[in-house]
């Protein structure tokens, strides 16, 4: 292939496909994530104007259900609906870290935990790809804010990076090798994702072995041949005649390599003949079916937060239902930009209700008519307020935890009149729940359901499905108790990630913090026990067994949750991390022994002395439970873990030195010696009091002190002798 070829592969000719060249076909790639989003042929770059598709609850959702094999069906229905769109790739899944409550794409990201993610996303990305479409696993990377996203620096330590943000791609990548990988629009530590030559080849290459092509985010490529350099494949959207030019010219000139250019656009080719025999011209799918996945998922995805008096569920003959808020019949389902699907129906929760209701059901809008909205719970035997954030969006971030003012008055003034309130939310990330929710006696967290959550919403209501979401992020008591809170969204260019480590639950769980609802919360209509922990070490990992049964009078779904602590530790850590969890189905009376995996690479920290994955040995508590802070049992399991020995240098302190088997030896004869010779600092050490003013010292530090009675000489032959 031609230089000028090579480099026309490495753009797209317009908003959605790759160029074809040669005999290299084209393919199209779209949005994605919970639904195809293909624009209709001809028209412009719209956000409404795309063919119908099925409308699937956004990652928020999706993620609440805490069940990674619904996560994969609805990956392979999604490929069904692209095979029969003719998309080859579809744009997603997004598992940037929902790391701050006021992130504008937190709809479109799945949890404030990078397993919880990880795990989720790689069996979405295994269903799509086990038919035959590609996932674009974005935004590559610190993508956790809307605020300034084109340019701003996400300033963030290496640990921080390794152990938070980048977890979840590095277990996907590794698990389920996404055919392509998408670059962020922001910089990293000062550097454009899209020319991040560390983390686009050192790492996501180098490190995880990714073998696809990594494609920038729309528009996110400042410099064609810097970022081809760093690692970056393909440009979009195009068509960059200029772009391609100047990369052809840099190869030709010397200043990019060649082999930088062709291994580029071998790999663009290599994905589009992949995508290309991977088709099926024809392909149906069957969108009634799809529409009732979407809203088993939908029901599966609703937190019930509260249900004081088990006022949850209704009963069928209900007397008389007031429902009020106008997103009872206007759903709101799915957040707005890039991710906008265009439904193939659209349910509403108002004629679900009344669907599932033999008594009387009667609406009011209730946003801006708040008295007549009362009036209608005061003379109703139960209400149903719903309300909701107004707008969630790409390109912009939240600017308040609240609920609009409108929404407030109805809860409080229905509240008010009907002592049997229900409060259903919808919103794509947290909302403050505090303090109305003390006058409410039944809580349900609606989230942004997809097309069918209306029904969904319903179900729950009804008992028709017991509850079993869960909380992916906290809601804090307050926006400022929130570990994010003094470092979002930054300023002048830069967002410092302050809380390093501490991200969400672990930062409230650090700081001791009552919070209004704990990750991993959520309540069901029935009960759970838990019996019988047992916790073992295996390849480096740990084994957990426990028994769960259902105790309560209603079949119901139980989501077990496995939190590990290293309480004595190396680095700082937070209080307890979700290592594990899964979803249990079990029948009234039903028990179940219930095993799962925590593997060694999940319970390792990142080491930035010795640069690599560390399992620190210890004695680990392993807590299960039903939230994270609903801990049932507990364990304490010794982990070897792995050969952490750091070496010594002249850096190294005393304290570390006499830490160190070796050099403890090497230097307690080197002190000896200076001792004998009449170096009054070196028999000063054996002093206690001594010890600890100079334990802190580095040993080339320590030689000042000793002058000529520590010189090179020593030095070295303490080196030699400690490693
Ligand atoms: C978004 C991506 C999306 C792309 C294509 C960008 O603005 O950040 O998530 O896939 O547009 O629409």
């Amino acid at each position: 292939m031609e230089i000028e070829e090579q480099a026309a592969l490495t753009s797209g000719p317009d908003f959605w496909h790759t160029r074809a060249v040669a005999d290299v076909p084209a393919i199209m790639v779209t949005d994605g994530p919970h639904g195809v989003r293909k624009q209709v042929a001809g028209e412009g770059h719209g956000l409404l104007d795309s063919e119908p598709s099925t409308c699937f609850p956004p990652a928020v959702a999706l993620a609440s259900t805490w069940d990674p094999a619904l996560a994969r069906r609805v990956g392979e229905a999604l490929a069904q609906e692209c095979l029969a769109m003719d998309v080859a790739v579809l744009l997603g899944p997004g598992v940037n870290l929902k790391r701050a409550p006021l992130g504008g794409r937190n709809f479109e990201y799945f949890a404030e935990d990078p397993i919880l993610t990880g795990v989720m996303a790689t069996e979405w990305v295994a269903g799509l790809q086990s038919r035959g479409v590609g996932a674009s696993l974005k935004h590559f990377a610190i993508n956790s804010q809307e605020t300034d996203r084109m340019r701003v620096s996400a300033d963030v330590d290496e640990r921080t990076l390794r152990e938070m943000y980048l977890r979840a791609f590095q277990r996907v990548i590794q698990r389920a090798r996404p055919w392509t990988v998408m670059c962020s629009y922001n910089r990293i530590n000062g550097v454009y994702a899209s020319q991040h030559h560390w983390l686009l080849t050192e790492v996501l290459r180098g490190e995880w072995g990714f073998e696809g092509v990594l494609v920038s985010d729309w528009g996110a490529v400042v410099d064609r041949v810097e970022a081809v350099r760093a690692g970056l494949d393909l440009s979009m959207p195009g068509p960059d005649d200029a772009g391609d030019r100047a990369l052809a010219a840099a190869v030709r000139a010397g200043s990019l390599p060649a082999a930088a250019l062709e291994t580029a656009a071998g790999r663009v080719e290599a994905l589009a003949r992949r995508a290309a025999a991977a088709a099926r011209p024809g392909a149906t799918y069957d969108a009634g079916a799809h529409h009732a996945l979407a809203r088993q998922v939908a029901a599966r995805a609703v937190v019930l937060l509260k249900n004081d008096g088990g006022l949850l569920p209704l009963a069928p003959d209900e007397p008389s239902i007031a429902v009020l808020g106008e997103q009872a019949r206007t759903p709101r389902y799915q957040g707005g930009g890039s991710s906008l699907v265009n439904p193939t129906r659209l349910d509403g929760a108002l004629d679900a209700i009344k669907a599932l209701a033999a008594g009387e059901v009667r609406f009011a809008g209730g946003y801006d008519d708040v008295e007549a909205a009362a009036a209608l719970a005061r003379e109703s035997s139960v209400a149903i307020v719903f309300a909701g954030t107004e707008e969630e969006t790409e390109g912009s971030d939240r600017t308040a935890l609240e609920l609009p003012a409108a929404h407030l008055a109805l809860i409080e003034a229905v509240a008010a009149a009907n002592p049997r309130t229900v409060v259903v939310l919808s919103n794509g990330a947290v909302v403050r729940t505090t303090p109305w929710d003390a006058a409410v006696p039944a809580l349900v967290e609606g989230w942004l359901l997809g097309q069918a959550g209306g029904g969904a919403l319903a179900d729950v209501l009804f008992g028709v499905v017991n509850p079993s979401g869960r909380l992916t992020e906290t809601i804090p008591l307050r926006l400022a108790d929130h570990p994010a809170y003094l470092d979002f969204p930054g300023e002048q260019g830069h967002v410092r990630y302050g809380e390093g480590v501490h991200v969400g639950y672990r930062g409230f769980d650090a700081r001791e913090q009552d919070v209004a609802y704990p990750f991993g919360f959520g309540l069901s209509y029935t009960t759970f026990s838990y019996s019988g922990l047992s916790v073992s070490t295996v390849d480096g990992g740990l084994l957990v067994r426990v028994t769960v049964a259902n105790t309560g009078g209603r079949d119901g779904r139980e989501i077990v949750q496995v939190y590990t602590s290293l309480p004595v530790s190396r680095v700082r850590r937070a209080p307890r991390e979700l290592k594990a969890f899964a979803a249990v189905p079990l029948a009234v009376g039903e028990s179940a022994e219930v095993e799962l995996l925590v593997e060694a690479a999940d319970l390792a920290y990142w080491d930035v002395e010795l640069g690599r994955w560390v399992v620190e040995a210890g004695q680990y508590t392993v807590a299960v439970g039903s939230s994270s802070r609903d801990l049932r049992a507990s364990a304490t399991v010794a982990v070897a873990g792995d050969d952490e020995r750091r070496p010594l240098t002249a850096e190294s302190t005393i304290a570390e030195w006499f830490a160190d088997p070796r050099g403890a030896a090497a230097l307690t004869e080197a002190f000896a010696a200076m001792a004998s010779a009449g170096g009054g600092m070196a028999a000063g050490v054996a002093d206690p009091a001594m010890f600890s003013l100079m334990a802190s010292t580095p040993l080339n530090r320590f030689a000042a002190f000793a002058g000529d009675a520590f010189g090179p000489a020593t030095m070295a032959a303490l080196l030699k002798a400690a490693n």
